[in-house]
């Protein structure tokens, strides 16, 4: 009895150590130690024995048993640390399939155009200022000459702002319909001489092909004590070339505007015929790109300036419409629908 029980532990040792995975040492957990398993046969002839050789076979028998059940647990604890490391190295997450590469993005038109004017005066000596998009009327108009009855004054034109949030007497609020305005926060702050330019967002109730409610411009002011509108041609003149290309040309047609006088229409040779006539052109050979003119004396005045000691020039240009030029953009609402087809182009 006693090879028997010796002749199984040899077996055990040597089936579990090759057990792969929980099943199979659960099979011979049954086969080995199991209640009708091969140590219980083994042992079913106990009965028969003197109870000295019994007893001392019962000694070795649950020695037997015990190495057994070492054996099966080592064996389990080895099968699940191989199918966890299964499970991880497993192909489930297919690491070889090509990512989604990030975008990138560019600067819109307007802002790379914008940017562009800016550097352009900022090389002609012009610093830059800011003011705020929700401007007193004060500013927008009246500091600018524009009189009470001027149709830009209108409702229809002009989004005014509600400004229960203002003080009472603080004045009529609303969204600056052009970048004008700032000239005179400008001339209120600063003394002269004063070169700068002032971009930013303009509003208008104006919506179709060529007009969106909102819009932006570049301003420029220039003030000293002599400054005449030589230097206002001078100035644009090369701006244009700078902008648009050393070969075009500068036109100025006389204009009106509230705020200057004399004013002037700024155009530049067309830069898709080279000035010999085409359908951007409407056959004129000429593009206009801005307003100009030499600071009105009231401006001065609102802006407390005395209008004899100082002189001065003053423009303003649309941005989206030179960027249409450059780019020969014909719809001005693609620049604002954020179509990256459309914007990936420039
Ligand atoms: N503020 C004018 C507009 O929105 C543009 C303009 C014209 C500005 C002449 C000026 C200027 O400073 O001198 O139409």
């Amino acid at each position: 009895m006693q090879d028997r029980l010796k002749a199984l532990a040899e077996a055990a040792h040597r089936d579990i150590a090759q057990a792969r995975d929980s099943a199979q040492v659960e099979a011979l957990r049954v086969r080995f130690v199991g209640k009708k398993g091969e140590l219980s046969q083994v042992l079913g002839g106990m009965g028969k024995l003197a109870p000295d050789e019994r007893r001392a076979l019962g000694e070795i028998a649950n020695t037997v048993k015990a190495q057994i059940e070492k054996l099966l647990a080592d064996a389990t604890a080895r099968a699940e640390d191989a199918a966890m490391e299964a499970e991880l190295k497993g192909p489930k997450l297919d690491v070889t399939l090509t990512g989604r590469g990030q975008r990138l993005g560019r600067r819109h038109p307007v802002s790379q155009t914008l940017e562009d004017v800016v550097n352009v005066f900022a090389r002609l000596g012009f610093g830059v200022e800011t003011g705020p998009e929700v401007e007193f009327e004060w500013y927008n108009f009246e500091a600018l000459n524009v009189a009470a009855d001027h149709p830009a004054r209108d409702m229809q034109d002009t989004f005014y702002v509600d400004g229960q949030w203002l003080p009472k007497d603080a004045g009529t609020a609303l969204l600056r319909t052009q970048t004008s305005p700032v000239q005179v926060r400008t001339m209120l702050a600063q003394k002269p001489p004063i070169r700068a330019v002032m971009p930013g967002r303009v509003y208008r109730k104006d919506s179709d092909a060529t007009h969106t409610p909102m819009f932006h411009q570049v301003e420029g002011l220039c003030v000293d004590t002599r400054v005449t509108f030589a230097e206002l041609k001078g100035t644009l003149d090369a701006f244009n070339k700078a902008f648009f290309g050393a070969q075009v040309k500068t036109r100025f047609r006389p204009s009106f505007f509230p705020f200057t006088e004399p004013s002037a229409e700024v155009d530049v040779s067309c830069v898709f015929c080279k000035g010999s006539g085409c359908r951007i052109c409407k056959h004129t050979g000429w593009l206009e790109v801005l307003g100009s003119g030499m600071v009105h004396p009231n401006v001065f005045t609102h802006a407390g300036y005395e209008p004899g000691q100082v002189t001065g020039f003053a423009f303003g240009l649309g941005v989206e419409r030179i960027a249409m030029l450059r780019y020969g953009i014909d719809d001005l609402r693609t620049m604002f629908e954020n179509d990256s087809r459309f914007l990936a182009q420039f």
